[in-house]
């Protein structure tokens, strides 16, 4: 039997298929933390990862990459229109981040979506054993928890949200709000990433199902099912983090420490490089870090020579309308900043749209004296961990909106509101004249936090509650 104990089932496979302009394919790690949190998750043997292969109309056979099982989904150029940039991406993204920009209700994507997911839960249906564990990623697959439960009986069924999950006064615009509850509720264990999420869930839950909630459970009344008593499915906060290990070994690369020093000489050796790392999201606060470096820089505050601004924003969502619009914006931005403020020697804000290795990540995480991260809103944000784990030497300076998942953990960062640019611009001077003894203070604790819980911990704590789960049912079986 070529079928698998544990199936992870995500909207991406962890690589997508790329052709090069020669027309080779190829395979590339796809972006985004949901990859980089479950790669190491699946480097055990009898798992399968069930997704899409990043190209339309790709219809592969399962096939094995660096020791785990794929099994590609094929999306068609239709499919990818509304089912990703429509429902997932111009509906649910937005709705769920606290409606930055305007989620568009269209029940064609909607269509889509349940015809999607159906395909996910039908390919994870038989790719699982008998009596096995699914576990089921993200807003893209919200419906396939109850669709494969109701494939297949047997299975204990986890569901992960890596993005925020609403208030109830936002969630309740959703058109589909009743079906997306069900769907979810079809999954054993529900997890996310902070206690408010989960919170929100649950209300969400109480206000539209009427079901009973108590502390992390929820009675899932289910006369339908035929089921005498009602079951319980459990949901609450799982929070997601990095390797931090895979991590510190780059930072203590003699190969990366010398690419660090050579980024900090191409930069013409400033005092300070800030740094910030994001796809280009409007959730990232992309423009409120570039309107506040903009003012220092305006107010005298900073030099140019002295402070340079590395902006990583890797190419995201391309043709969903939103995303364009943020590129055109922000290109718009650096370019007015950069020609305010560049010498022929120095330039203010280095913008790269580039998507880059991690081992070029690392060198730029110890490249750089001061981390931004100022997302407007954020399930956890993985890069504010990854830079805390890279600064294996306990200096630097992180600044991390209190709208990020990892601000719940990380409290020994400068934690700011990134709508106050005000406060923004204090904090960021605060990181640029902070003390080495004070660095070295705050870094530590962060780094404790984020080495004392790394993914190993979020997927072995997720895991054993759906084994408890696996294990009662086993009993009564
Ligand atoms: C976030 C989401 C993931 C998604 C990733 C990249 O991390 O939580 O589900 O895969 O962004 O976005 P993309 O649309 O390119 O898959």
């Amino acid at each position: 039997d070529d079928r698998a104990d544990l199936v992870v089932v995500a909207n991406r496979l962890p690589v997508d298929r790329v052709i090069g302009p020669d027309g080779s394919e190829s395979w590339r790690r796809s972006p985004g933390g949901l990859v980089t949190a479950l790669e190491p998750v699946m480097r055990k043997p009898d798992r399968a990862w069930v997704g899409w292969g990043g190209q339309p109309d790709l219809d592969l056979e399962p096939f094995e990459f660096e020791g785990s099982k794929l099994v590609p989904v094929p999306l068609s150029a239709g499919e990818i229109e509304s089912y990703y940039e429509g429902f997932s991406n111009g509906t649910i993204w937005p709705l769920y981040h606290d409606v930055i920009a305007t989620p568009v209700y269209r029940r064609s994507w909607w269509e889509s979506y349940v015809k999607v997911n159906q395909r996910f839960a039908e390919a994870a249906a038989g790719a699982v054993e008998q009596g096995g564990v699914v576990w089921v990623q993200d807003y893209q697959l919200q419906l396939v928890p109850k669709m494969l439960r109701e494939l297949r009986p047997d299975v204990t069924i986890g569901y992960f949200h890596h993005i925020p999950f609403p208030a109830y006064g936002l969630y309740s615009q959703l058109p589909w709000r009743r079906q997306v509850l069900e769907g979810l509720l079809g999954a054993d264990v529900i997890g996310f990433q902070r206690q408010a999420d989960a919170g929100n869930f649950q209300r969400s839950v109480r206000r539209v199902l009427h079901h009973t909630t108590r502390s992390n459970e929820i009675v899932v009344a289910s006369p339908q099912d035929g089921e005498s008593v009602s079951r319980v499915a459990i949901a609450k906060s799982y929070p997601i983090s990095i390797d931090a290990q895979s991590y510190i070994d780059l930072a203590n690369d003699p190969a990366v420490i010398a690419r660090a020093k050579e980024i900090r000489e191409q930069l013409g050796d400033p005092k300070t490089i800030l740094l910030g790392v994001d796809r280009l999201d409007y959730t990232k606060g992309i423009r409120h870090r570039l309107k506040a470096f903009g003012e220092l820089l305006q107010d005298g505050r900073l030099q140019v020579g002295d402070a340079t601004l590395v902006q990583v924003a890797s190419p995201s969502r391309q043709r969903v309308d939103a995303y364009a619009e943020l590129r055109d914006e922000i290109e718009l931005t650096v370019g007015r900043i950069n020609g305010d403020y560049d010498t022929m020697h120095h330039t203010a804000i280095r913008y790269l749209h580039q998507g880059f290795p991690r081992e070029e990540m690392v060198a730029l995480f110890l490249a750089a004296d001061v981390m931004l991260v100022t997302a407007l809103r954020d399930g956890m944000n993985l890069v504010a961990k990854e830079y805390v784990a890279s600064r294996t030497d306990n200096t630097g300076v992180l600044v991390l909106s209190e709208f990020a998942g990892a601000a719940d953990e990380l409290t020994s960062a400068l934690l700011v509101n990134p709508h106050d640019i005000g406060g923004l611009k204090d904090l960021i001077m605060r990181a640029v004249e902070m003390s080495p003894g004070e660095q070295s203070r705050r870094m530590r604790a962060l780094r404790r936090r984020v080495l004392d819980h790394d993914v190993e911990d979020w997927s072995h704590d997720f895991l054993s509650d759906i084994d408890k789960i696996r294990r009662a049912r086993r009993d009564t079986a």
